[in-house]
């Protein structure tokens, strides 16, 4: 199982008895998870989404909680297909423009870093090119750069509106 900006790695933490690795490019989240875990601690690497740095088909689970909004998402999820098994499956929790709608009640500041967000993710959503910085994500347009990528969203669990999970397996 593979986490990908996986921070401190504690999706991983049920899954201990599996295989697993966390990718982050921040040292700082991976020495946390190196605390947390203590002596079971998984692998965890520092790697950019964009160019995993490993063989293609290596993983049977793939996950990656809340940290699309910062990637290059595009070529994080072409990553993230590439190095999925045939049989495995993909799942993403995603920063869903509800989320930043209801950030930017939170205060002054956070108005304004909602709307930079929602401003950057809708030049996203209309041109396909992603402006530099955190964008928002939509179920459809994930939907679309999933299959894009050769994989198929079979479940969406929208139970937390901000933050949706979508799961996928290969086409
Ligand atoms: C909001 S945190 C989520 C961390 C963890 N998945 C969780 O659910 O607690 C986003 C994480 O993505 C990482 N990240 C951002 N861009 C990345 C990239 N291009 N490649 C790898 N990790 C990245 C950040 O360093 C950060 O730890």
């Amino acid at each position: 199982m593979l986490d990908v900006g996986c921070g401190a790695g504690q999706e991983l933490l049920p899954y201990l008895g599996a295989r697993c690795v966390g990718i982050d490019l921040r040292r700082s989240g991976l020495v946390e998870g190196r605390e947390l875990f203590g002596p079971r601690a998984p692998p965890f690497l520092i790697a950019s989404a964009e160019a995993l740095p490993f063989e293609a088909g290596a993983f049977d689970v793939v996950l990656c909680r809340l940290a699309l909004p910062y990637m290059d998402v595009k070529c994080a999820l072409s990553e993230m297909a590439r190095v999925l098994a045939r049989h495995g499956a993909l799942v993403v929790q995603i920063h869903h423009l509800r989320y930043y709608l209801r950030r930017g009640l939170d205060g002054p500041l956070a108005v304004v870093h909602a709307a930079r967000v929602i401003a950057r993710g809708a030049a996203f959503e209309l041109t396909g090119r992603q402006p530099q910085g955190e964008v928002f994500q939509l179920v459809g347009s994930t939907r679309r750069m999933l299959m894009a990528v050769g994989l198929a969203v079979v479940e969406v669990d929208e139970a937390d509106r901000g933050a949706p999970i979508v799961l996928a397996t290969r086409r």
